[in-house]
């Protein structure tokens, strides 16, 4: 089916400076901007917006009255889909990973407010949710709802086109643009950036979401089932797990908020400021190369992540810096 996306937030997102940050990284002040997609869109704003334009544009020209999708338990897709489908009047069920926690924070809190239903689909691999997010939407067939999937992360090689605009909005505020260095999870922001601005362009970092990061982004991106080798991936983020506090994510939290008043989380955007940092460490990045931070959103997955929370919660208590 051919869509003209929805109109959800408003383009084009403003690029800032970050001359602390990037100093501190180890390029020339000038050299570092940080494309601000995490300000824009309902929901708080975040990348998923710009894909949730095509998903839901697919979802309302289909006439359905439901959206079902899947996620963690601290998704960001999840919660922006129960924005987006608030502001749409179109019913959101979410399909999260794991069992209901005793004590709800983060983006769950917000997934209430925007008035989703949540089923927990206990612990299960990305291809069980996925089965449990069609089950449900099944069931809700059977009970006279219009139900419409959204796939895991909001990536279809539809949705991808939402990135796509954002590279070619990038590269028109940015021309002297070589590096953007991006949050990889389901892949579909990597792949519509590489699309307009060629893969030599684009530094994903791998948050451990999928098993398999190159095979993610190719596969949305050509439909193929290998990896790409021309794909720039760093794979060296993830630490003990997708949902575990990784040192170096939180170094980079840490650091991007000491320095520029930026606020980033560990599990996407930490992970991003941490890849592009050890990329200036390899040489991969190098002073005096115009280099973009695009930052995603997620800042309610920062008070959804319990082993971040509770390292702020002491140093507040002690009246102390964490770190
Ligand atoms: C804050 C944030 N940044 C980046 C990503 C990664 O985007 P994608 O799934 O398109 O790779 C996600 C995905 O959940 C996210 O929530």
């Amino acid at each position: 089916m051919s869509v003209t996306p929805l109109d959800l937030g408003s383009w084009r997102t403003p690029v800032e400076p970050a001359p602390r940050l990037a100093t501190a990284l180890g390029l020339e002040p000038g050299d570092l901007l940080v494309k601000r997609d995490d300000l824009v869109g309902p929901g708080g704003g975040g990348n998923k917006v710009r894909k949730l334009e095509w998903t839901c544009a697919e979802a309302v020209a289909a006439g359905s009255d439901t959206l079902v999708t899947t996620g963690a338990a601290q998704s960001n897709h999840a919660r922006l889909t129960a924005a987006a489908g608030a502001r749409l009047g179109l019913r959101v069920v979410l399909v999260l990973g794991g069992e209901p926690p005793a004590e709800p924070r983060g983006n769950l809190l917000l997934d209430a407010l925007f008035g989703a239903e949540v089923v927990w689909a206990g612990d299960v691999d990305a291809p069980g949710l996925q089965a449990a997010a069609e089950r449900v939407a099944t069931e809700a067939a059977a009970d006279g709802a219009r139900p419409y999937v959204v796939p895991f992360g909001g990536s279809t090689t539809v949705s991808v086109q939402g990135y796509t605009a954002a590279g070619r909005e990038l590269a028109a505020q940015v021309p002297d643009l070589r590096h953007v260095a991006v949050a990889l999870g389901s892949g579909g922001t990597m792949a519509g950036l590489v699309r307009a601005l060629g893969p030599d362009k684009v530094l994903g970092v791998h948050c451990g979401a999928v098993p398999d990061a190159h095979a993610a982004v190719a596969h949305l991106l050509d439909g193929s089932a290998g990896p790409d080798p021309a794909l720039r991936i760093r794979t060296d983020q993830v630490g003990a797990a997708y949902d575990r506090l990784a040192e170096p994510a939180w170094d980079a939290v840490l650091l991007a908020a000491r320095t520029t008043g930026l606020v980033l989380e560990p599990t996407y955007t930490g992970r991003a400021l941490a890849g592009l940092a050890a990329a200036v460490r390899d040489g991969e990045v190098v002073p005096g190369e115009r280099t973009v931070l695009v930052h995603t959103g997620g800042l309610p997955g920062l008070f959804g992540h319990a082993e971040a929370v509770d390292r702020l919660a002491e140093a507040a208590r002690a009246g102390r810096q964490e770190r």
